[in-house]
């Protein structure tokens, strides 16, 4: 990386929080957004709440001085690259999106005209929801258009929680992006984080990969015998 660039980790649970620690070793200042409070001020005391993270890594990565974690939108403020990792739960059997709604909104206030930001959606939802959903909140709120003033794109999260040999670097890491200079600035930031970044034709098939990811471990799990 040339400058050290300024990445917002929006959501700092089981998939926000890993993911800002990778960044910051590898050299990004990471804001680790989260409306939670006491998620925030558990991590400014050095403790994680998280299993696969232990708390010698929140203090590993707040001594960087590289690490802010923080409730305030404010410290979007010049952000380089968004990624968006917030709850999307099943009400009713139908998906909840208005935490992906709240965000964007939060996001979309720091979108600036000639910054050619990047912002990403690695929630797990129903293919559309980045074009239906995410995109029209950002442009209307930014008044700037996407994949001409920001980039975006949809990149699922593919953690396989207790895995031991599939873990956040070597897990293949599915991109996509709003046309091809959105793919490429999408797969420029996960190639820097990851070790095997593999595009999608676009953004509702990297949508329905996750989905169709999630169908397979359903039906794994149902095989598994009740004995076991
Ligand atoms: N946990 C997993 O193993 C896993 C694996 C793959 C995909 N996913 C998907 O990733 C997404 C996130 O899951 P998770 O397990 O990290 O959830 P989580 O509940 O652990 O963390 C999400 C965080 O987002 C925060 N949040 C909610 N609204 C917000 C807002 N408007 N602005 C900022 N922060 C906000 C919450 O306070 C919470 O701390 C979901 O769509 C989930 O389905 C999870």
């Amino acid at each position: 990386m040339g400058t050290v660039k300024h990445l917002v980790v929006a959501g700092q649970g089981y998939v926000g929080l890993p993911l800002a620690v990778e960044a910051v070793r590898s050299g990004y200042n990471v804001v680790g957004y989260d409306v939670d409070e006491q998620k925030i001020a558990s991590l400014k005391r050095e403790t994680s709440y998280i299993a696969d993270i232990n708390s010698e890594t929140i203090s590993e990565i707040l001594r960087t001085n590289r690490y802010t974690p923080s409730s305030h939108g404010r410290e979007m403020r010049g952000f380089d690259i968004a990624i968006i990792t917030v709850p999307t739960p099943l009400r009713d059997g139908d998906p909840d999106l208005s935490c992906i709604e709240n965000v964007a909104e939060t996001v979309g206030r720091f979108l600036e005209k000639g910054q050619r930001q990047t912002v990403v959606l690695e929630s797990t939802t129903y293919p559309g929801t980045t074009r239906d959903v995410l995109i029209p909140i950002l442009e209307r709120v930014s008044k700037l258009t996407a994949g001409v003033d920001f980039h975006v794109g949809f990149s699922p999260e593919r953690i396989d929680p207790g895995n031991k040999t599939w873990a956040f670097r070597n897990t293949p890491k599915i991109v996509s992006g709003l046309g091809d200079e959105c793919l490429r600035k999408v797969s420029e930031f996960y190639s820097s984080v990851c070790d095997n970044v593999v595009p999608a034709k676009g953004l509702e098939e990297a949508e329905l990969a996750k989905v169709m990811e999630n169908t397979f471990r359903h039906v794994n799990i149902a095989l598994v015998p009740t004995s076991l």
